[in-house]
């Protein structure tokens, strides 16, 4: 086949999204883009990326449950999962369309281009779809709150209550 022909995508009964990321925590900013999938896909895969690069503050479990933990009982659109290995095939595997990343300043873009166009030279048929953060979160990310909180920062309202009281758990007693 050649590079140009046009690829006919499959007939799915259910429009899958992937939403990657490394979740340590999951912030308010993350939310808003579940929210917004949500209105575009029938369901989104929560996928936790285990990233050798990073040397993430809670556990995977812990990840994981503080997500869980952001969703009523009986909310059957949302799945949470980990992923380790490339992220596309994960994605193919679950028989996603698309995978779903936010943007929040015009500094995530060089970086989400790349990403995008690597997936998609190894797996064309899934998707990259960009969506545009909030304009409350545009300036945080898990570091800036983790920062915040080790130095006994206010960060209710950035991350939902529970996060923060595993934050300040998490801190607890480190005298800053
Ligand atoms: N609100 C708040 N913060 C946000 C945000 C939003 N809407 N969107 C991103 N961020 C923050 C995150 O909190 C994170 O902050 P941190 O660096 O302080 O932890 C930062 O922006 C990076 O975003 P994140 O979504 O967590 O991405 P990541 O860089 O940690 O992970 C993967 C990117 C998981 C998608 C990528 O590493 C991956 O695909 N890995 C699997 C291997 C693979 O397939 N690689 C690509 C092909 S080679």
């Amino acid at each position: 086949m050649s590079d140009y022909e046009p690829l006919i995508a499959p007939k799915v009964t259910e429009n899958i999204a992937v939403y990657p990321g490394t979740f340590d925590p999951i912030t308010r900013g993350h939310l808003d883009i579940i929210q917004r999938a949500l209105h575009l896909f029938d369901r989104v895969v929560v996928a936790i990326a285990v990233n050798a690069s990073k040397n993430p503050l809670f556990s995977l479990e812990e990840r994981k449950q503080m997500i869980l933990d952001c969703f009523p009982r009986d909310e059957s659109r949302i799945e949470v999962d980990s992923v380790e290995g490339l992220l596309v095939d994960y994605a193919y595997r679950k028989g996603a369309k698309a995978i779903v990343r936010g943007l929040r300043a015009v500094s995530d873009f060089d970086y989400e281009f790349q990403l995008a166009l690597m997936n998609r030279r190894i797996e064309r048929e899934v998707e990259t779809v960009f969506l545009m953060t909030g304009f409350r979160w545009i300036y945080i990310s898990s570091s800036i709150i983790k920062e915040a909180a080790r130095h006994g920062g206010d960060v209710s309202g950035l991350v939902p209550d529970h996060v923060c009281e595993k934050l300040r758990h998490a801190y607890m007693g480190n005298g800053q």
